[in-house]
């Protein structure tokens, strides 16, 4: 089966609207391309719930930092289009940079509060960037239901703020993190690492898993919490830890005691990449 693989932003509203005139819902899978088996299972909630998927397939200059990976991000639409369509999309929208950023852009979208925090710290701007794109393609997309993996947990509260604060007529919804057979996490940015690097990749559910046995256990000190998550990304000699935080999961600051419902995030550098992960936990 072929399906679309629309370039012009024009084109994707026409056909959008054309399909929900004739009575569809539709789904909207905003992804950076290099597509694995944690996107298709967006996908395929997208194509349970809605009647169109639209896939989006764009590596956002705006969101990564000089420094960060935008070049070497991997790109390979062909195998992007079998993927989403495997899963189940009806069509791939991949604009090319020029198409979403034809000039100076001189808007961008920022929601304070949830931002200036942890990978806001660690990526200054990243989240600007994602909260741009999201919404530039929102407003292309109209009415809809758009799907984000739960792996990305700032980045998902970050887009239910913006979608709820600028009124967009889109119902975000939130998927489970998918996870290889040791349990991490799938990320495009797993293809980065080595066989040795891979192995070590594990570290961060265990630190997780950590975090929350002490929870568990009834801790409610955020520091040895969080120390007892470092501890364990500290012993894999391949990982150095950039981040190892529980949070409040409305707000994403860590409170002064924890109690009830919190999430774990840890960021760890290996090889490469810097790979992150999060666990939802709670007080006993
Ligand atoms: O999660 C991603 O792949 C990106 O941050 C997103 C949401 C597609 C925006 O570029």
């Amino acid at each position: 089966m072929t399906i679309p693989v629309l370039e012009r932003i024009g084109e994707l509203s026409a056909l959008l609207d054309a399909k929900r005139a004739a009575g569809a819902t539709v789904g909207l899978v905003p992804t950076m391309g290099a597509l694995h088996p944690g996107h298709a299972t967006l996908i395929a909630r997208a194509a349970e719930e809605c009647d169109v998927v639209c896939v989006t397939v764009f590596v956002n200059p705006l969101q990564f930092g000089p420094n960060e990976d935008f070049e070497a991000y991997p790109r390979d639409l062909d195998a992007d289009v079998r993927t989403a369509t495997d899963a189940g999309a009806t069509m791939v929208f991949a604009p090319p940079v020029t198409e979403m950023y034809p000039g100076d852009q001189s808007t961008t979208v920022h929601v304070s509060g949830l931002t200036n925090v942890l990978d806001g710290l660690a990526r200054p701007g990243h989240f600007d960037g994602v909260a741009t794109v999201v919404a530039k393609l929102f407003a292309m997309a109209g009415r809809c239901h758009a799907y984000f993996g739960e792996k990305d947990f700032q980045q998902l509260a970050v887009v239910r703020r913006m979608a709820a604060d600028l009124s967009f007529p889109v119902e975000i919804v939130g998927c489970p993190t998918a996870r290889d057979h040791d349990e991490v996490a799938l990320s495009s940015r797993n293809a980065y690492l080595n066989a040795e690097e891979r192995a070590a990749a594990p570290v961060l559910i265990r630190a997780l898993r950590a975090g929350a046995e002490l929870l568990a256990r009834g801790e409610s000190d955020p520091a040895r919490v969080r120390r007892a998550m470092v501890e364990i990304v500290a012993a894999e000699a391949l990982a150095t830890c950039d981040q190892a935080e529980v949070v409040d999961p409305r707000t994403l600051r860590t409170p002064d005691t924890l109690e009830g419902e919190v999430v774990l995030l840890v960021a760890a550098r290996i090889g490469p990449a810097r790979l992150i992960d999060n666990m939802r936990a709670s007080t006993s």
